[in-house]
């Protein structure tokens, strides 16, 4: 094989990989839906505290961590209590840090997480459940 062709081959794999952006790829909303925005944010800023799935996130993975965030996949939220908790760090204003977005960006985050917040909300939480 001729040098020039494995370059343009390692190229391509370069870019292949580039084009999945950190944290991005276990998005379940479609790049043409308007709470797309909104789920990007939520997996690049809420990630590491809270689990939900549609953005494809998984908290620390540790309950017993104080940090931790409530699973938002069993709690149904609003939109104006989403948008609160962003703004207020959580409801206790105790370990959420407050405003990590805002403006515009944390009304996205916040119509993302009351569409897509709760949906295993009916399913009652099983010991062992919590920790894959
Ligand atoms: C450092 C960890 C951390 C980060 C980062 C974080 N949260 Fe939280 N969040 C928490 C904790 C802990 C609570 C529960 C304590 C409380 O309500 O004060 C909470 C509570 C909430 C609640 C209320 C849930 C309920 O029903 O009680 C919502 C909604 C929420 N967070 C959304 C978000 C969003 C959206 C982001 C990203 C912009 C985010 N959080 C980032 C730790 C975090």
């Amino acid at each position: 094989m001729r040098p020039v062709l494995i370059i343009a081959m390692v190229l391509a794999a370069a870019l292949g990989l580039a084009a999945c952006g950190f944290g991005e790829e276990m998005i379940s909303v479609s790049d043409k839906d308007p709470n797309h925005e909104g789920a990007v944010l939520f997996a690049t800023h809420c990630s590491g505290c809270h689990t939900l799935s549609a953005a494809g996130t998984q908290g620390s993975g540790n309950r017993g961590e104080r940090t931790q965030g409530p699973n938002l996949n069993q709690r149904v939220e609003s939109y104006d209590d989403a948008l609160y908790a962003i703004q207020n760090g959580g409801f206790s204003g105790a370990i959420m840090p407050q405003n990590i977005v805002v403006g515009e960006e944390a009304k996205a985050v916040a119509k993302f997480v009351a569409k897509y917040a709760g949906s295993e909300a009916e399913e009652s939480p099983r010991p062992g459940q919590e920790n894959p």
